[in-house]
């Protein structure tokens, strides 16, 4: 494997910045949602387990980066058209603690702004869209200074740093992160594009977000990973997430949805399970997230239609399904699982594509 701490932090990417150098980038970046999922790490934003996910397509981050020359750091933060101080530390901390990889940086003043496509109070995650639409914008400016091509890897490589499941963002249709021996170049440092592995029938999934709450979470990832440290099910889970990314892989290549179905639930509720076993404990599913499970099994037993569910660490549940059961579960949801959620809300999303720019 390549050594890629040693390669990014090299002098031939090392830029002077021209005086009077100034520009403006912007990137959109997607959410991700993930079917096995990444629950526990270690060193440097290492995962205990390799996962795999679907790149969503109208939940999204559009970050836009205003810079010029100047004789130090400056770095200013917008969200949705108000400063945020407190986001703005949380990045202005990861720049400066891997600065030895953005040399530039210290000879830039930062102007961000930045918003979410989804709405407000959805309770979704967008550490992985808004993480990787900035480290998207920052390599624009460092392709601009001394690279001339755009490397996704790298992408991946720093978006993963921010936040790990941001380092599945930067790929179209499905990634996967976490090196693992049932898949050739895959890395813990990186995630890999999965597009060319898997059965068409995944490049057009759809993911309807029922919204059970919009509140904010009650434990952050970052303590959600923390307490796997003393999670007595830990080694078996790690274990378990290994074997279920050897049969998603075939099961993604091959198109058995039976085994998708399968694995896909059981990793939403392992993910609950873990933290139901976690101490302190959380409980993050609401009463209605249980009944939308319950609704959701009926309705796949009688119908013989492939639906089936997904969680990330909160109430809302995302609901898979083939495009072409579309309009049946539509109507399935708009005249039985609305009634479950806040304010009868959901989000149509479907399986997309990476980042674009925006400039
Ligand atoms: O990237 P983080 O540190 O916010 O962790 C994400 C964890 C889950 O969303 C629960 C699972 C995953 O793999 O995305």
């Amino acid at each position: 494997m390549k050594d890629l701490e040693n390669l990014y932090k090299s002098e031939a990417y090392r830029g002077e910045v021209p005086n009077d150098y100034q520009g403006k980038v912007g990137w959109q970046s997607p959410s991700n949602i993930a079917l096995v999922k990444y629950w526990g790490k270690k060193g440097k934003q290492i995962p205990q387990n390799p996962s795999i996910s679907f790149t969503l397509s109208k939940c999204r981050s559009e970050t836009f980066i205003g810079f010029e020359k100047a004789d130090s750091f400056g770095f200013r933060f917008f969200f949705e058209g108000k400063e945020n101080p407190a986001f703005g530390a949380k990045i202005e901390k990861f720049l400066l603690d891997y600065q030895a990889f953005f040399p530039f940086i210290n000879q830039l003043s930062l102007n961000v702004e930045s918003r979410n496509t989804f709405p407000h109070s959805s309770g979704i995650a967008s550490s992985a869209s808004s993480m990787s639409a900035f480290v998207m914008c920052l390599l624009d400016i460092e392709n601009q200074i001394v690279i001339k091509q755009f490397d996704f890897q790298k992408a991946s490589y720093f978006s993963r740093l921010a936040s790990g499941s941001a380092s599945r963002s930067v790929y179209p249709k499905m990634a996967l992160w976490g090196a693992t021996e049932a898949y050739e170049g895959s890395s813990d440092e990186y995630a890999v594009p999965l597009e060319n592995d898997i059965h068409p029938i995944f490049k057009t999934y759809r993911d309807s977000i029922l919204i059970v709450s919009g509140e904010k979470k009650t434990v952050s990832s970052r303590a959600g990973h923390g307490l796997m440290e003393g999670n007595p099910y830990a080694p078996a889970r790690y274990a378990q997430a290994n074997q279920n990314i050897n049969k998603l892989l075939a099961a993604l290549k091959s198109g058995d949805l039976d085994t998708f179905i399968n694995i896909t639930e059981s990793e939403a509720l392992q993910l609950h399970a873990l933290m139901l076993c976690s101490n302190p404990s959380f409980i993050l599913m609401k009463p209605n997230t249980l009944r939308i499970i319950e609704e959701v099994r009926n309705f796949r037993n009688e119908t013989k239609i492939p639906l089936c569910f997904t969680l990330d660490a909160g109430p809302n549940v995302h609901l898979l399904y083939p495009e072409k059961e579309a309009e049946k579960v539509d109507d399935f949801i708009k005249n039985t699982l609305a009634t479950y959620c806040n304010e009868g809300r959901w989000i149509a999303d479907h399986v997309g594509d990476g980042p674009k720019p925006l400039l």
